[in-house]
């Protein structure tokens, strides 16, 4: 089985739920073109619609944004999508909107007392049972802190920049390992006063800033969704281009891996980049793998990808060992049982630890039934397992994977030959 051709890609997630949000502070109207449409970034737009802001056109892939945040009249569920609850939290606690968020039954189990500790230090009001969804936010008059974030996560950071934007003074992050900066990139092209230390480990926003200005973005291509594609592209005899990516180097852990593994891949950055961020193409070719062993500081570039690698790395020679990976354990599943669970039954060698795992390869992996977990990128990364089969992978549930990639199967069944 070999893979051979030119690819384009949905726009990426996290740019995409950011866009919106960002727009929903925005004078005037603001386009979003290229956007993802899973479910999770419809998610971030029933809660945005809910709360009175205008979205029309997106199902011709250019969003018009507009209108004024409002108090919701119902509660805003945010699906799957632990980006649109914790971001939204950030959103709206800073613009004062008293409203109740909740989620789907995989939602209500991830840990919020990471956002709801440092937004009550801010002066919010957040009512919770448990430090769980549902809660109910309120969040008028708030202040910016000094904070030290103890878990690597963007989504944490991003909440508290974006509850910075209405409180009053600075709000100062400091981040014990780099994450995705969508959000500081974002804020820059919007003339927001936000800056970053040399070594960027520190965020520095100075509040309030209700309004922004109306903008226009194209988003690029996701290269969480194009790793998938990636890693098909490592099978033999295969040769893949995947076009107008986003490159932000904190997004390319899992590209940088597979270099390093062996396979040949080459990135080609546009000169021009778009609303700050880097984008090019991606040339995959097949390479003889080696097992790789991951630093902690590695992980968060690499975090949604971790799935994805540990299949590639059955097929690599030697060990590969990923350690300082506990925040898999809170994700959309626990995705160090759902990789552990799924290798195994397919012959992997595999050992679980608390925090990671290790992998000794290269092995003929068989195909077997997929317990999915009802998480998108532990169904997606499966159907990769597949190509390395000779038998075929069922997964327990397909659906999932319209979370983040309703296009996967349709771009697979096209490359497939
Ligand atoms: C995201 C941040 C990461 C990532 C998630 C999207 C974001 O989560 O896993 O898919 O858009 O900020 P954490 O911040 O919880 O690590």
């Amino acid at each position: 089985m070999s893979v051979k051709g030119i690819l384009t890609f949905p726009g990426d997630k996290s740019i995409s739920h950011r866009a919106f949000m960002l727009a929903a502070l925005a004078e005037g109207t603001s386009i979003i073109k290229n956007s993802a449409m899973g479910t999770d970034v419809l998610s971030t737009i029933r809660c945005l619609r809910d709360c009175g802001i205008n979205i029309k056109n997106i199902d011709k892939n250019e969003a018009h944004v507009s209108g004024r945040l409002a108090f919701p009249d119902k509660d805003l569920f945010c699906g799957n999508s632990g980006t649109s609850a914790r971001l939204l939290t950030g959103l709206l606690t800073g613009q004062g909107i008293t409203a109740n968020l909740t989620g789907d039954e995989s939602l209500i189990r991830r840990p919020m007392k990471r956002i709801i500790a440092p937004l009550t230090e801010m002066g919010a009001r957040i009512e919770s049972l448990d430090s769980h969804l549902p809660f109910r936010i309120n969040g008028s008059g708030l202040r910016g802190i000094k904070y030290r974030i103890p878990v690597a996560s963007a989504q944490v950071k991003s909440c508290l920049l974006l509850a910075g934007l209405g409180a009053e003074g600075n709000t100062e992050l400091e981040e014990i390992a780099p994450t995705r900066d969508h959000t500081e990139i974002m804020l820059k092209e919007l003339n927001v006063n936000i800056s970053t230390s040399a070594d960027k480990n520190v965020i520095k926003l100075s509040g309030p800033c209700k309004k922004l200005p109306e903008f226009s973005v194209n988003i690029p291509g996701d290269p969480s969704s194009a790793a998938f594609f990636a890693a098909a592209g490592c099978t033999k005899d295969s040769e893949l281009l995947l076009k107008d990516i986003l490159l932000n180097p904190r997004r390319l852990g899992f590209y940088r891996t597979l270099q390093r593994m062996g396979a040949r891949l080459e990135m080609m950055e546009k000169r021009q980049r778009q609303f700050g961020e880097l984008t090019g193409d991606i040339r995959v070719r097949p390479g003889l793998l080696r097992g790789i062993h991951l630093a902690a500081e590695e992980i968060p570039g690499i975090i949604d990808e971790l799935p994805l690698l540990a299949v590639l790395a059955t097929q690599a020679e030697g060990k590969t060992i990923v350690k300082g990976a506990a925040e898999l354990r809170v994700k959309e599943s626990d995705r160090i049982t759902a990789i552990y669970t799924n290798l195994k039954n397919m012959g992997a060698d595999i050992e679980e630890f608390s925090d990671g795992f290790s992998i000794i390869g290269p092995t003929q992996l068989t195909g077997s039934k997929i317990q999915t977990y009802h998480d998108h990128r532990i169904a997606m990364a499966f159907t990769i397992a597949g190509l390395f089969c000779n038998e075929p992978v069922i997964l327990d549930d397909q659906e999932c994977i319209n979370i983040s990639f309703p296009e996967f199967f349709t771009l697979m069944s096209r490359l497939v030959k």
